[in-house]
């Protein structure tokens, strides 16, 4: 089945969960749609997975194009959604609307997401009216790691927690059809997914919301290191590449790899000719 704005928004009608994961690149996409997950997010957090950088800040629209057109090439059922980076939307509606049509246009995403809630309503409505669809995401939002001063649950205080509700409430106003909570209590994640109609993408946001999203490199657990509290490893992808990285070594510094099976033959007169 392929995955629409429509068919995701029944999902949640019908009370069925929603799964999405990041993807950056080719090979991920295809294994992605292989197995049947609903949605993609080419997030802006590739800055931090395939580019090394500590935040999502330095990413640019070139960089979001080049791994949301890789992505799309891999997919068929499975829904495309690309992150909006840093200052392509805060600065004018008019610059949202343009470099949203880019994501569209030359990365074949099927819908655009972007960071805050009441702030950015502007750009939302005209992205809309721009007829492309729209993923909003609220709560923690990485691209305001400086005014936040660091990545901190929000919503924790009576102030901010109805202030993330009336986030949610004025994007789904301004037209979006889905949003993301990052990082916000369970229970106000919860209860946000019973006020709107339109679906809940949580991260970090508990089991009420309409559905989940995770960073993949995160849920196969290829990074060493530190693991966010509400990331789960689903395999040990990293500790199995390293695995087969160490193998390859070995063989290769053993002689025992390439072996016979792996040669391509020659006519022994042909290399006899060829040795005189
Ligand atoms: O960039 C990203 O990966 C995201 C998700 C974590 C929601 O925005
Ligand atoms: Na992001």
């Amino acid at each position: 089945m392929k995955n629409t704005v429509t068919t995701l928004q029944k999902m949640k009608q019908e009370g069925q969960k929603i799964s999405m994961l990041t993807c950056y690149d080719y090979t991920t996409a295809c294994l992605i749609e292989e197995a049947q997950i609903n949605a993609v997010l080419v997030g802006d957090s590739l800055g931090m997975t395939m580019m090394g950088y500590p935040d999502t800040l330095s990413v640019t629209m070139e960089d979001m194009i080049h791994h949301t057109a890789c992505v799309s090439r891999g997919l068929h059922d499975t829904f495309l959604v690309a992150d909006m980076p840093f200052l392509s939307y805060q600065t004018s509606v008019y610059d949202a609307v343009k470099n949203a049509g880019r994501l569209i246009k030359e990365g074949h995403a099927q819908a655009v997401k972007l960071e805050g809630g009441a702030t950015v309503c502007e750009q939302i409505e005209a992205i809309v009216k721009a007829d492309i669809p729209v993923v909003a995401h609220i709560g923690l939002t990485p691209q305001s790691i400086h005014a936040f001063g660091g990545f901190k649950v929000q919503g924790k205080n009576e102030q901010r927690a109805l202030q993330i509700l009336e986030d949610a409430k004025a994007v789904e106003r301004a037209g979006a059809f889905m949003v993301t909570l990052e990082c916000v209590p369970d229970e106000l994640a919860t209860l946000i997914s019973q006020e709107l109609s339109i679906p809940t993408i949580g991260i970090g946001a508990g089991n009420g919301c309409d559905g989940q999203v995770l960073v993949y490199q995160d849920m196969l657990n290829m990074f060493s290191g530190i693991k966010p509290k509400f990331v789960k490893h689903f395999a040990n992808i990293g500790e199995e590449m390293k695995r087969a990285f160490r193998a390859y070594d070995e063989e290769v510094k053993a002689k025992t790899f390439p072996a016979a099976e792996h040669n391509f033959a020659i006519d022994p007169e042909i290399i006899q000719a060829v040795k005189e």
